[in-house]
Protein backbone atom coordinates (compact mmCIF):
# COMPACT_ATOMS: atom_id res chain seq x y z
CA UNK A 1 0.00 0.00 0.00
CA UNK A 2 2.77 2.02 0.99
CA UNK A 3 4.75 1.54 -2.08
CA UNK A 4 1.08 2.17 -4.16
CA UNK A 5 1.01 5.64 -2.56
CA UNK A 6 4.84 6.64 -2.96
CA UNK A 7 4.47 5.91 -6.98
CA UNK A 8 1.13 7.94 -7.39
CA UNK A 9 2.77 10.45 -5.97
CA UNK A 10 5.89 10.62 -8.05
CA UNK A 11 3.61 10.13 -10.87
CA UNK A 12 1.64 13.25 -9.73
CA UNK A 13 5.24 14.78 -9.65
CA UNK A 14 6.51 13.78 -12.46
CA UNK A 15 2.68 15.24 -14.18
CA UNK A 16 2.88 18.38 -12.49
CA UNK A 17 6.38 18.91 -13.63
CA UNK A 18 5.71 18.54 -17.35
CA UNK A 19 2.68 20.28 -16.83
CA UNK A 20 4.58 23.26 -15.98
CA UNK A 21 7.31 23.02 -18.42
CA UNK A 22 4.95 22.50 -21.17
CA UNK A 23 2.92 25.81 -20.57
CA UNK A 24 5.67 27.63 -19.73
CA UNK A 25 8.69 26.23 -21.23
CA UNK A 26 11.99 27.62 -21.72
CA UNK A 27 12.56 30.95 -23.83
CA UNK A 28 14.67 29.69 -27.03
CA UNK A 29 15.60 30.81 -30.63
CA UNK A 30 14.02 29.08 -33.41
CA UNK A 31 15.58 28.58 -36.60
CA UNK A 32 14.20 28.66 -40.06
CA UNK A 33 15.11 28.84 -43.49
CA UNK A 34 18.04 31.26 -42.13
CA UNK A 35 15.61 33.32 -39.98
CA UNK A 36 15.08 33.48 -36.10
CA UNK A 37 12.63 34.01 -33.82
CA UNK A 38 12.55 34.38 -30.37
CA UNK A 39 9.68 32.41 -28.38
CA UNK A 40 9.15 33.25 -24.64
CA UNK A 41 6.30 31.37 -23.10
CA UNK A 42 6.51 29.43 -26.45
CA UNK A 43 4.95 32.25 -27.99
CA UNK A 44 6.97 35.00 -30.68
CA UNK A 45 8.42 37.80 -28.64
CA UNK A 46 9.90 41.01 -29.89
CA UNK A 47 12.31 42.46 -26.80
CA UNK A 48 11.48 46.26 -26.61
CA UNK A 49 14.16 47.23 -24.43
CA UNK A 50 16.35 49.63 -22.63
CA UNK A 51 19.32 49.01 -20.96
CA UNK A 52 20.07 50.41 -17.48
CA UNK A 53 23.67 52.50 -17.13
CA UNK A 54 26.11 50.22 -15.87
CA UNK A 55 26.25 51.48 -11.80
CA UNK A 56 22.04 51.43 -12.19
CA UNK A 57 21.45 47.97 -10.22
CA UNK A 58 21.37 48.26 -7.02
CA UNK A 59 17.97 48.75 -5.44
CA UNK A 60 18.11 52.08 -4.10
CA UNK A 61 18.83 53.09 -7.98
CA UNK A 62 16.09 50.85 -9.55
CA UNK A 63 13.28 53.51 -8.83
CA UNK A 64 14.72 56.03 -11.73
CA UNK A 65 15.15 52.48 -14.08
CA UNK A 66 11.43 51.31 -13.52
CA UNK A 67 10.70 55.03 -14.27
CA UNK A 68 12.18 55.02 -17.57
CA UNK A 69 10.82 50.99 -18.28
CA UNK A 70 7.35 52.51 -18.04
CA UNK A 71 8.01 55.84 -20.40
CA UNK A 72 9.43 53.84 -23.18
CA UNK A 73 6.56 51.39 -22.95
CA UNK A 74 9.49 49.10 -22.87
CA UNK A 75 9.01 45.26 -21.96
CA UNK A 76 12.19 44.25 -21.07
CA UNK A 77 14.59 45.66 -19.23
CA UNK A 78 18.31 44.77 -19.19
CA UNK A 79 20.47 45.03 -16.38
CA UNK A 80 23.67 43.96 -15.43
CA UNK A 81 24.65 41.27 -12.68
CA UNK A 82 28.10 42.23 -11.08
CA UNK A 83 30.53 39.82 -10.06
CA UNK A 84 31.92 41.89 -7.48
CA UNK A 85 28.80 42.20 -6.40
CA UNK A 86 27.59 38.25 -6.30
CA UNK A 87 30.55 36.98 -4.70
CA UNK A 88 32.60 39.75 -3.15
CA UNK A 89 34.27 36.67 -0.96
CA UNK A 90 35.62 33.59 -2.40
CA UNK A 91 32.87 31.21 -3.09
CA UNK A 92 29.90 33.07 -0.59
CA UNK A 93 27.39 34.35 -3.28
CA UNK A 94 24.65 36.73 -2.31
CA UNK A 95 22.25 36.63 -4.52
CA UNK A 96 19.68 39.65 -2.97
CA UNK A 97 20.19 41.68 -5.58
CA UNK A 98 19.06 38.96 -8.27
CA UNK A 99 16.18 38.15 -6.05
CA UNK A 100 15.09 42.51 -5.81
CA UNK A 101 15.49 42.32 -10.01
CA UNK A 102 12.84 39.45 -10.22
CA UNK A 103 10.35 40.32 -7.82
CA UNK A 104 10.34 44.10 -9.01
CA UNK A 105 10.43 43.56 -12.79
CA UNK A 106 7.32 40.68 -12.14
CA UNK A 107 5.09 43.13 -10.39
CA UNK A 108 5.52 45.27 -13.50
CA UNK A 109 5.31 42.64 -15.84
CA UNK A 110 8.65 43.41 -17.37
CA UNK A 111 11.19 40.92 -18.87
CA UNK A 112 14.95 41.07 -17.56
CA UNK A 113 17.82 40.23 -19.85
CA UNK A 114 20.70 40.04 -17.46
CA UNK A 115 24.08 41.03 -18.40
CA UNK A 116 27.31 38.92 -16.61
CA UNK A 117 29.69 41.32 -15.92
CA UNK A 118 32.74 39.53 -15.02
CA UNK A 119 36.15 39.09 -16.85
CA UNK A 120 35.58 41.20 -19.23
CA UNK A 121 33.40 44.66 -18.79
CA UNK A 122 34.16 46.92 -21.98
CA UNK A 123 37.65 44.89 -22.27
CA UNK A 124 38.68 45.05 -18.79
CA UNK A 125 38.65 43.23 -15.73
CA UNK A 126 37.36 45.92 -13.64
CA UNK A 127 33.94 44.17 -11.99
CA UNK A 128 36.41 40.94 -10.84
CA UNK A 129 35.75 40.62 -7.16
CA UNK A 130 38.54 42.47 -5.11
CA UNK A 131 39.80 39.23 -4.11
CA UNK A 132 40.96 38.80 -7.70
CA UNK A 133 42.30 42.03 -8.04
CA UNK A 134 44.49 41.73 -5.03
CA UNK A 135 45.87 38.21 -6.74
CA UNK A 136 46.82 40.19 -9.90
CA UNK A 137 49.45 37.28 -10.68
CA UNK A 138 46.98 34.81 -10.29
CA UNK A 139 44.73 36.76 -12.59
CA UNK A 140 46.92 38.40 -14.91
CA UNK A 141 46.14 41.19 -17.43
CA UNK A 142 47.70 41.09 -20.92
CA UNK A 143 50.38 42.62 -22.04
CA UNK A 144 51.94 44.71 -25.35
CA UNK A 145 54.13 44.39 -27.58
CA UNK A 146 56.56 46.32 -25.80
CA UNK A 147 55.85 43.99 -22.28
CA UNK A 148 53.52 46.86 -20.91
CA UNK A 149 50.84 45.74 -18.94
CA UNK A 150 47.11 46.53 -20.89
CA UNK A 151 43.77 47.21 -18.50
CA UNK A 152 42.47 43.71 -20.00
CA UNK A 153 42.37 40.33 -18.56
CA UNK A 154 44.05 37.51 -20.11
CA UNK A 155 42.04 34.71 -21.93
CA UNK A 156 44.79 32.33 -21.51
CA UNK A 157 44.65 31.57 -17.35
CA UNK A 158 42.93 28.82 -16.50
CA UNK A 159 42.48 30.15 -12.71
CA UNK A 160 40.59 32.98 -14.03
CA UNK A 161 38.69 30.83 -16.36
CA UNK A 162 37.45 28.33 -13.68
CA UNK A 163 36.79 31.36 -10.98
CA UNK A 164 34.23 32.74 -13.97
CA UNK A 165 32.83 29.16 -14.41
CA UNK A 166 31.91 28.95 -11.00
CA UNK A 167 30.67 32.27 -10.60
CA UNK A 168 28.34 32.08 -14.03
CA UNK A 169 27.45 28.48 -13.16
CA UNK A 170 25.96 29.48 -9.77
CA UNK A 171 24.06 32.73 -11.38
CA UNK A 172 22.74 30.01 -13.71
CA UNK A 173 21.63 27.28 -11.29
CA UNK A 174 20.35 30.06 -8.75
CA UNK A 175 18.02 31.43 -11.94
CA UNK A 176 17.00 27.84 -12.25
CA UNK A 177 15.53 27.43 -9.06
CA UNK A 178 14.29 31.31 -8.45
CA UNK A 179 12.93 31.86 -11.87
CA UNK A 180 10.25 29.46 -12.80
CA UNK A 181 8.29 32.06 -14.04
CA UNK A 182 10.91 32.38 -16.81
CA UNK A 183 11.43 36.61 -16.23
CA UNK A 184 14.86 36.16 -17.48
CA UNK A 185 14.74 35.38 -21.25
CA UNK A 186 18.26 35.78 -21.80
CA UNK A 187 21.92 36.39 -20.80
CA UNK A 188 24.79 38.63 -21.75
CA UNK A 189 28.38 36.28 -21.14
CA UNK A 190 30.54 39.13 -20.41
CA UNK A 191 30.32 42.68 -21.75
CA UNK A 192 31.83 43.81 -24.77
CA UNK A 193 34.70 41.61 -24.59
CA UNK A 194 38.21 42.34 -26.43
CA UNK A 195 41.61 44.00 -25.49
CA UNK A 196 41.97 48.50 -26.26
CA UNK A 197 45.45 49.46 -26.55
CA UNK A 198 46.91 46.03 -28.15
CA UNK A 199 45.78 43.71 -30.29
CA UNK A 200 46.37 40.94 -28.92
CA UNK A 201 48.37 39.33 -25.52
CA UNK A 202 52.15 39.34 -26.15
CA UNK A 203 53.10 38.09 -22.87
CA UNK A 204 55.52 35.11 -22.77
CA UNK A 205 53.03 32.85 -22.46
CA UNK A 206 50.54 33.71 -25.18
CA UNK A 207 53.59 34.37 -27.52
CA UNK A 208 54.33 30.89 -27.00
CA UNK A 209 50.60 29.75 -27.99
CA UNK A 210 51.06 32.49 -30.54
CA UNK A 211 54.04 30.44 -32.29
CA UNK A 212 52.37 27.00 -31.89
CA UNK A 213 49.97 25.62 -34.32
CA UNK A 214 46.19 26.83 -35.39
CA UNK A 215 43.89 24.75 -34.00
CA UNK A 216 42.81 22.25 -36.35
CA UNK A 217 38.94 23.60 -35.76
CA UNK A 218 40.29 26.68 -37.26
CA UNK A 219 41.72 24.86 -40.50
CA UNK A 220 38.28 23.67 -41.53
CA UNK A 221 37.84 24.88 -45.52
CA UNK A 222 34.60 26.44 -44.95
CA UNK A 223 35.91 28.55 -42.04
CA UNK A 224 39.40 29.62 -44.09
CA UNK A 225 36.78 30.30 -46.83
CA UNK A 226 35.09 32.54 -44.78
CA UNK A 227 37.65 34.13 -43.62
CA UNK A 228 39.28 34.78 -46.93
CA UNK A 229 42.98 32.89 -46.48
CA UNK A 230 44.03 30.06 -48.57
CA UNK A 231 43.18 26.72 -47.75
CA UNK A 232 45.69 24.85 -46.03
CA UNK A 233 46.20 21.78 -43.64
CA UNK A 234 48.96 23.20 -41.05
CA UNK A 235 50.69 26.29 -39.45
CA UNK A 236 51.45 28.96 -37.52
CA UNK A 237 48.89 31.48 -36.72
CA UNK A 238 50.78 34.01 -38.87
CA UNK A 239 51.61 31.80 -41.50
CA UNK A 240 47.79 31.10 -41.73
CA UNK A 241 46.18 34.43 -41.22
CA UNK A 242 48.92 36.56 -42.52
CA UNK A 243 48.56 40.53 -41.32
CA UNK A 244 45.13 39.58 -39.52
CA UNK A 245 46.70 36.91 -36.99
CA UNK A 246 47.44 38.81 -34.47
CA UNK A 247 43.56 39.51 -34.65
CA UNK A 248 42.59 36.43 -35.29
CA UNK A 249 44.45 35.01 -32.49
CA UNK A 250 43.03 37.22 -29.32
CA UNK A 251 39.43 36.61 -31.17
CA UNK A 252 40.41 32.97 -31.05
CA UNK A 253 41.48 32.85 -27.39
CA UNK A 254 38.56 35.04 -25.73
CA UNK A 255 35.98 32.82 -27.72
CA UNK A 256 37.17 30.26 -26.52
CA UNK A 257 37.08 30.94 -22.99
CA UNK A 258 33.93 32.85 -22.92
CA UNK A 259 32.64 29.73 -24.90
CA UNK A 260 33.73 27.70 -22.01
CA UNK A 261 32.04 29.66 -19.81
CA UNK A 262 28.65 29.74 -21.46
CA UNK A 263 28.34 25.74 -21.81
CA UNK A 264 28.75 25.02 -18.49
CA UNK A 265 26.44 28.20 -17.80
CA UNK A 266 23.88 26.80 -20.04
CA UNK A 267 24.19 23.13 -19.30
CA UNK A 268 23.08 23.97 -15.70
CA UNK A 269 20.07 26.29 -17.14
CA UNK A 270 20.13 26.81 -21.04
CA UNK A 271 18.58 30.19 -21.61
CA UNK A 272 19.67 31.84 -24.37
CA UNK A 273 23.25 33.40 -24.25
CA UNK A 274 24.79 36.11 -26.50
CA UNK A 275 27.98 38.29 -26.98
CA UNK A 276 28.33 41.80 -27.50
CA UNK A 277 30.29 43.42 -29.34
CA UNK A 278 32.15 47.07 -29.39
CA UNK A 279 32.04 47.61 -33.35
CA UNK A 280 34.48 48.64 -35.77
CA UNK A 281 33.97 50.43 -38.67
CA UNK A 282 31.63 48.32 -41.22
CA UNK A 283 32.64 50.06 -44.20
CA UNK A 284 36.52 50.25 -44.45
CA UNK A 285 37.80 47.16 -43.50
CA UNK A 286 40.09 48.52 -40.82
CA UNK A 287 42.86 47.65 -38.84
CA UNK A 288 42.61 45.94 -35.38
CA UNK A 289 44.41 48.65 -33.74
CA UNK A 290 42.12 51.08 -34.63
CA UNK A 291 39.34 49.41 -32.51
CA UNK A 292 38.87 47.09 -29.45
CA UNK A 293 40.55 43.74 -30.85
CA UNK A 294 39.29 39.84 -30.00
CA UNK A 295 35.31 40.80 -29.17
CA UNK A 296 33.14 39.76 -32.00
CA UNK A 297 33.09 42.49 -34.30
CA UNK A 298 31.90 41.71 -37.72
CA UNK A 299 35.15 39.80 -39.42
CA UNK A 300 35.52 37.36 -36.81
CA UNK A 301 31.90 35.93 -36.63
CA UNK A 302 33.20 33.01 -38.25
CA UNK A 303 35.78 32.06 -35.35
CA UNK A 304 33.25 33.31 -32.62
CA UNK A 305 30.51 31.08 -34.19
CA UNK A 306 33.26 27.51 -34.03
CA UNK A 307 35.06 28.97 -30.73
CA UNK A 308 31.46 29.59 -28.39
CA UNK A 309 28.80 27.12 -29.80
CA UNK A 310 27.08 27.48 -26.46
CA UNK A 311 26.65 31.07 -27.66
CA UNK A 312 23.26 31.97 -29.27
CA UNK A 313 24.02 34.51 -31.41
CA UNK A 314 26.13 37.99 -31.22
CA UNK A 315 24.96 41.03 -31.16
CA UNK A 316 26.17 44.68 -31.87
CA UNK A 317 26.25 47.45 -29.57
CA UNK A 318 25.65 50.04 -32.39
CA UNK A 319 27.04 53.64 -30.91
CA UNK A 320 27.74 54.76 -34.39
CA UNK A 321 25.77 57.07 -36.35
CA UNK A 322 24.30 57.87 -40.19
CA UNK A 323 22.07 55.19 -41.74
CA UNK A 324 24.77 53.58 -44.24
CA UNK A 325 26.99 52.69 -41.54
CA UNK A 326 24.09 51.68 -39.31
CA UNK A 327 22.00 49.45 -41.91
CA UNK A 328 25.49 47.90 -42.70
CA UNK A 329 26.18 46.78 -39.02
CA UNK A 330 22.10 45.12 -39.37
CA UNK A 331 23.21 43.56 -42.24
CA UNK A 332 26.72 42.46 -41.36
CA UNK A 333 25.30 40.34 -37.81
CA UNK A 334 21.67 39.19 -39.83
CA UNK A 335 22.91 36.52 -41.18
CA UNK A 336 21.59 32.35 -41.63
CA UNK A 337 24.33 31.53 -38.09
CA UNK A 338 22.89 34.66 -36.68
CA UNK A 339 19.97 35.76 -35.05
CA UNK A 340 19.89 39.96 -35.07
CA UNK A 341 19.71 41.76 -32.19
CA UNK A 342 20.56 45.18 -30.78
CA UNK A 343 21.67 44.95 -27.11
CA UNK A 344 22.51 48.53 -27.33
CA UNK A 345 22.38 51.27 -29.13
CA UNK A 346 22.73 55.57 -28.52
CA UNK A 347 19.45 56.46 -26.45
CA UNK A 348 19.13 59.28 -29.17
CA UNK A 349 15.51 60.17 -30.80
CA UNK A 350 17.03 59.31 -34.22
CA UNK A 351 18.08 55.72 -33.16
CA UNK A 352 14.68 54.71 -32.35
CA UNK A 353 13.43 54.41 -36.29
CA UNK A 354 15.56 51.54 -36.65
CA UNK A 355 13.74 49.57 -34.71
CA UNK A 356 11.46 48.75 -37.78
CA UNK A 357 14.49 47.13 -39.79
CA UNK A 358 15.64 44.70 -37.08
CA UNK A 359 12.19 43.66 -36.77
CA UNK A 360 11.88 43.30 -40.52
CA UNK A 361 14.85 41.34 -41.17
CA UNK A 362 13.49 38.98 -38.16
CA UNK A 363 15.49 40.38 -35.31
CA UNK A 364 14.50 39.75 -32.36
CA UNK A 365 14.75 43.09 -30.72
CA UNK A 366 16.07 46.39 -29.53
CA UNK A 367 17.37 48.14 -26.79
CA UNK A 368 19.28 51.78 -26.25
CA UNK A 369 21.87 52.17 -23.80
CA UNK A 370 21.19 54.20 -20.24
CA UNK A 371 17.83 54.89 -20.22
CA UNK A 372 17.59 55.57 -16.48
CA UNK A 373 19.34 59.07 -17.50
CA UNK A 374 22.11 58.16 -14.29
CA UNK A 375 19.63 59.62 -11.96
CA UNK A 376 18.10 62.33 -13.97
CA UNK A 377 14.40 62.86 -13.72
CA UNK A 378 12.54 60.39 -16.14
CA UNK A 379 9.72 62.96 -15.47
CA UNK A 380 11.77 65.87 -17.07
CA UNK A 381 11.42 67.75 -19.73
CA UNK A 382 14.46 66.91 -21.73
CA UNK A 383 14.23 63.12 -20.57
CA UNK A 384 10.77 62.88 -21.83
CA UNK A 385 11.13 64.37 -24.49
CA UNK A 386 13.79 61.18 -25.76
CA UNK A 387 11.88 58.88 -24.99
CA UNK A 388 8.91 59.58 -27.42
CA UNK A 389 9.99 58.17 -30.40
CA UNK A 390 10.77 54.77 -28.71
CA UNK A 391 7.68 55.35 -26.25
CA UNK A 392 5.24 55.56 -29.39
CA UNK A 393 6.59 52.94 -31.64
CA UNK A 394 7.08 50.03 -28.19
CA UNK A 395 3.02 51.23 -27.38
CA UNK A 396 2.61 50.21 -31.20
CA UNK A 397 4.11 47.76 -31.77
CA UNK A 398 3.01 46.06 -28.63
CA UNK A 399 -0.70 45.76 -29.47
CA UNK A 400 0.34 43.52 -32.32
CA UNK A 401 3.68 42.08 -31.22
CA UNK A 402 2.98 38.54 -32.49
CA UNK A 403 1.57 39.25 -35.17
CA UNK A 404 5.07 41.24 -36.00
CA UNK A 405 7.41 38.97 -34.79
CA UNK A 406 5.69 35.71 -36.72
CA UNK A 407 5.51 38.66 -40.12
CA UNK A 408 9.33 39.05 -39.39
CA UNK A 409 10.45 35.71 -39.06
CA UNK A 410 8.61 34.55 -42.28
CA UNK A 411 10.05 37.68 -44.57
CA UNK A 412 6.52 39.35 -45.01
CA UNK A 413 7.74 42.83 -44.02
CA UNK A 414 9.67 45.42 -45.80
CA UNK A 415 11.09 48.25 -43.84
CA UNK A 416 12.17 51.43 -44.35
CA UNK A 417 13.87 54.18 -42.64
CA UNK A 418 14.78 57.98 -43.80
CA UNK A 419 18.81 58.52 -44.55
CA UNK A 420 20.00 61.57 -43.76
CA UNK A 421 19.54 62.91 -47.66
CA UNK A 422 16.15 62.71 -46.95
CA UNK A 423 15.54 60.99 -50.50
CA UNK A 424 12.18 58.50 -51.20
CA UNK A 425 12.56 55.13 -51.07
CA UNK A 426 11.14 52.56 -53.37
CA UNK A 427 9.79 48.81 -52.05
CA UNK A 428 9.64 45.95 -54.55
CA UNK A 429 6.57 44.28 -53.32
CA UNK A 430 6.14 42.29 -56.66
CA UNK A 431 2.98 42.93 -58.06
CA UNK A 432 3.40 46.50 -57.07
CA UNK A 433 5.71 48.59 -56.00
CA UNK A 434 5.78 51.29 -52.83
CA UNK A 435 7.29 54.62 -52.69
CA UNK A 436 8.09 56.01 -49.36
CA UNK A 437 8.31 60.23 -48.99
CA UNK A 438 9.74 61.65 -45.68
CA UNK A 439 8.30 64.37 -44.39
CA UNK A 440 4.88 65.80 -42.84
CA UNK A 441 2.29 67.98 -44.47
CA UNK A 442 0.90 67.62 -48.40
CA UNK A 443 3.15 65.19 -49.96
CA UNK A 444 5.74 65.46 -47.67
CA UNK A 445 6.72 69.31 -47.87
CA UNK A 446 7.36 69.80 -44.36
CA UNK A 447 10.64 67.53 -44.20
CA UNK A 448 12.29 65.59 -41.12
CA UNK A 449 14.10 66.99 -38.12
CA UNK A 450 15.99 64.45 -37.60
CA UNK A 451 15.37 62.57 -40.47
CA UNK A 452 13.26 59.67 -38.31
CA UNK A 453 11.19 58.63 -41.11
CA UNK A 454 10.27 55.15 -41.02
CA UNK A 455 7.48 52.15 -42.25
CA UNK A 456 7.00 49.07 -42.12
CA UNK A 457 4.82 47.27 -45.15
CA UNK A 458 3.82 44.02 -44.63
CA UNK A 459 2.61 41.91 -47.80
CA UNK A 460 -0.71 39.85 -46.02
CA UNK A 461 -1.55 38.70 -50.02
CA UNK A 462 -0.41 40.07 -53.96
CA UNK A 463 -2.94 43.30 -53.49
CA UNK A 464 -3.27 43.69 -49.82
CA UNK A 465 -0.93 45.41 -47.36
CA UNK A 466 -0.49 46.36 -43.21
CA UNK A 467 1.14 49.68 -43.54
CA UNK A 468 3.08 51.02 -40.53
CA UNK A 469 4.88 54.51 -40.48
CA UNK A 470 5.78 57.68 -38.64
CA UNK A 471 6.51 61.24 -40.54
CA UNK A 472 6.28 59.65 -44.01
CA UNK A 473 3.68 58.89 -47.29
CA UNK A 474 3.32 55.54 -48.84
CA UNK A 475 2.22 55.62 -52.52
CA UNK A 476 1.60 52.56 -54.38
CA UNK A 477 2.10 51.74 -58.46
CA UNK A 478 1.85 48.35 -60.08
CA UNK A 479 4.85 46.77 -60.96
CA UNK A 480 5.93 43.53 -62.58
CA UNK A 481 3.80 42.27 -65.13
CA UNK A 482 1.46 44.75 -64.24
CA UNK A 483 3.74 47.13 -64.53
CA UNK A 484 2.14 50.76 -65.99
CA UNK A 485 -1.43 49.65 -65.71
CA UNK A 486 -3.97 52.26 -64.21
CA UNK A 487 -4.59 51.39 -60.72
CA UNK A 488 -6.45 52.91 -57.23
CA UNK A 489 -7.00 52.20 -53.90
CA UNK A 490 -9.96 49.74 -52.71
CA UNK A 491 -9.97 50.73 -49.34
CA UNK A 492 -7.56 52.11 -47.05
CA UNK A 493 -8.47 51.67 -43.36
CA UNK A 494 -6.37 53.16 -40.10
CA UNK A 495 -6.93 50.75 -37.12
CA UNK A 496 -5.35 48.62 -34.39
CA UNK A 497 -4.80 44.47 -33.77
CA UNK A 498 -6.53 43.74 -30.78
CA UNK A 499 -5.68 40.18 -30.22
CA UNK A 500 -4.81 39.27 -33.67
CA UNK A 501 -7.67 41.20 -35.13
CA UNK A 502 -7.40 44.50 -37.03
CA UNK A 503 -10.05 46.60 -35.95
CA UNK A 504 -11.02 49.28 -38.10
CA UNK A 505 -10.96 52.95 -36.31
CA UNK A 506 -12.36 54.58 -39.94
CA UNK A 507 -12.01 54.54 -43.43
CA UNK A 508 -8.87 57.02 -45.22
CA UNK A 509 -10.07 58.61 -48.29
CA UNK A 510 -9.53 62.25 -49.57
CA UNK A 511 -6.58 64.72 -48.38
CA UNK A 512 -5.47 61.33 -46.40
CA UNK A 513 -4.70 59.36 -49.01
CA UNK A 514 -4.14 61.51 -52.48
CA UNK A 515 -0.59 63.39 -51.70
CA UNK A 516 1.79 60.97 -52.18
CA UNK A 517 -0.15 58.33 -50.80
CA UNK A 518 -1.69 57.37 -47.27
CA UNK A 519 0.11 60.07 -44.56
CA UNK A 520 1.72 59.26 -41.20
CA UNK A 521 2.59 62.06 -38.39
CA UNK A 522 4.43 61.83 -35.50
CA UNK A 523 2.41 58.79 -33.66
CA UNK A 524 2.85 55.39 -35.31
CA UNK A 525 -0.52 54.42 -37.04
CA UNK A 526 -1.73 51.29 -38.32
CA UNK A 527 -3.17 51.07 -42.09
CA UNK A 528 -4.94 48.14 -44.03
CA UNK A 529 -4.88 48.42 -47.67
CA UNK A 530 -6.20 46.88 -50.58
CA UNK A 531 -4.94 48.09 -53.94
CA UNK A 532 -6.52 46.71 -57.60
CA UNK A 533 -5.41 47.55 -61.21
CA UNK A 534 -8.77 48.63 -63.48
C1 LIG B 1 29.14 50.06 -24.28
C2 LIG B 1 29.11 49.19 -23.05
O1 LIG B 1 28.74 47.88 -23.41
C3 LIG B 1 28.18 49.73 -21.98
O2 LIG B 1 28.25 48.93 -20.84
C4 LIG B 1 28.54 51.16 -21.70
O3 LIG B 1 29.81 51.24 -21.18
C5 LIG B 1 28.41 51.94 -23.01
N1 LIG B 1 29.34 51.44 -23.96
C6 LIG B 1 28.66 53.42 -23.01
O4 LIG B 1 28.78 54.06 -21.89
Amino acid sequence: MKTVIICVAMLFVQLSTFAQSNNNPLPRIINKNGRHQLLVGGKPFLILGGQAHNSSAWPGMMPNVWAAIKQMHANTLEVPVYWEQIEAQQGKFDFSIVDTLLAQARVRQVRLVLLWFATWKNGSNHYMPQWMKLEAGKYPNIQNRDGKPIDSPSPHIEATLNADINAFTKLMGYLKKADPQHTVIMVQVENEPGSWDTVRDYSPLAQKLFDGQVPPELLKPELLKAMNVNAVTNGTWQKVFGDRADEYFQAWSIARFIGKVAAAGKAVYPLPLYVNAALRDPLTNPKASSYESGGPTDNVIPIWKIAAPAIDLLAPDIYLSGSEKVLKVLDLYDRPDNTLFVPEAGFNKENAKYIYDVIARGGIGFSPFGIDRNAEDPESAESKDRYVPYATSYALIKTMMLELAQWGFEGKIKAVVEHEDQADQTVDLGQWKATVTFGTGRGGTTKNTPPNGKAMIVKLSENSFVLIGTNCHIAFAPAGNQEGKAWQYLKVEEGKYQNGIFKPLRILNGDETDWKGPNFGDLPTVLQCTVITR
